[in-house]
């Protein structure tokens, strides 16, 4: 039975990308993959009003995973409209609540560190913290304005987050990096830091460090080498993971995995740049980050061969020096080299 892909292009870059990662994917596992496309973007809000349908959600969920391109276009829907209306939701709806994010530097490409070894896993929590949504305006338009965001730490949501983090420690070097900032949140990061201790007791064989976020992204920049499992919460990994994109060489490499480990749910797949309205419809967007995430698509629906097939194709095409270079190769050249190496 091949696996039922729903494939949301969205907007921007994102339907260069997925194009690509399509090919990609297809050719990777050949009769393996079943794709449906759906057409919720931007595009999608101006004609209808909404980014996808009433019923997007549960459309979704008959299928085996979700890979997306990019949400956003800023110019026609405000960000803060499509991302609630597209992305967010179905992370929260899906308990998405593991965003993986590879940060590691294929073989030829240089990134802007004179470092050849960066090879972290960040761990985002994908459904609560910052992002709960929880909060409210009042006064508006008034001197007397007001505006407040909650940020809400559930302790199912921060033991699951851990647990999830330490099992994939323990199946790497056995390190694992905790991002805080109990010294100056002294209620969400002091439970995290307690959370962290409570669940660091089950894996004896793992060895936790705390750092707090700012000492965190210094770290990142002055000995990547130093990290290997780095576990955050949604913001502090939203924000860490785009420093970790740039470290391994820019946002074209960056990949994302969604993950629903409950496994009730599908995860969703996607690069981490957005839909890049500057190089939008040139042609030149990297398509690497997109599948990259297709390959551990894959990987997550238990292909692992078709995946390592992926990985191990774009290892030689970088190191044959094409796809190295912001904006240099066009995403149809890049495609082509991947194929062909496979
Ligand atoms: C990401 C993105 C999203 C996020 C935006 C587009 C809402 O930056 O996936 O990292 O903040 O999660
Ligand atoms: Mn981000």
């Amino acid at each position: 039975m091949p696996h039922r892909i729903a494939v949301i292009p969205g907007d921007g870059i994102g339907l260069d990308v997925t194009t690509a990662a399509l090919e990609v994917l297809h050719r990777a596992l050949p009769g393996g993959v079943e794709t449906v496309s759906l057409d919720w973007s931007c595009t999608h809000y101006l004609r209808t009003g909404a980014m996808m349908p009433p019923d997007g959600i549960e459309t979704l969920r008959g299928f085996d995973a979700i890979l997306l391109g990019a949400v956003g276009w800023p110019a026609t829907v405000p960000d803060a409209v499509s991302l609630h209306g597209l992305l967010l939701p179905i992370r929260k709806a899906f308990r998405q609540y593991a965003n993986i994010r590879p940060h590691r530097l294929l073989p030829g490409v240089a990134g802007p560190l004179r470092k050849a070894e960066i090879d972290i896993l960040c761990i985002r929590e994908n459904t609560e913290g910052e992002y709960s949504g929880a909060g409210g305006r009042v006064h508006q338009g008034t001197r007397d304005e007001v505006a407040v965001e909650t940020a809400i730490f559930t302790r199912a949501g921060v033991e699951r987050i851990l647990r999830f983090a330490f099992r994939q420690a323990r199946a790497r070097s056995g390190r694992l990096a905790s991002v805080t900032k109990s010294n100056a949140q002294r209620h969400s990061m002091v439970f995290w830091d307690e959370m962290t201790d409570l669940v660091a007791a089950e894996f004896p064989d793992v060895e936790v460090t705390r750092y707090h976020v700012d000492a965190m992204a210094a770290r990142m920049v002055m000995a990547p080498e130093s990290l290997d499992v780095v576990v955050a919460s949604n913001l502090f990994g939203d924000i860490l993971t785009d420093l970790g994109a740039a470290i391994q060489g820019g946002l074209g490499f960056a990949a994302s995995a969604n993950i629903n480990p409950d496994g009730d749910a599908p995860s969703m797949f996607e690069p981490v740049h957005g839909s890049a309205p500057d190089i939008a419809g040139q042609g030149i967007a990297n398509p690497i980050a997109a599948v990259w995430s297709g390959a551990m698509m894959l990987d997550h629906l238990g292909e692992g061969a078709a995946a390592a097939r992926i990985m191990a194709a774009l290892g030689r095409v970088t190191g044959r020096g094409i796809g190295t270079l912001p904006g240099r190769d066009r995403t149809e050249v890049i495609t082509a080299a991947i194929l062909e190496e496979m």
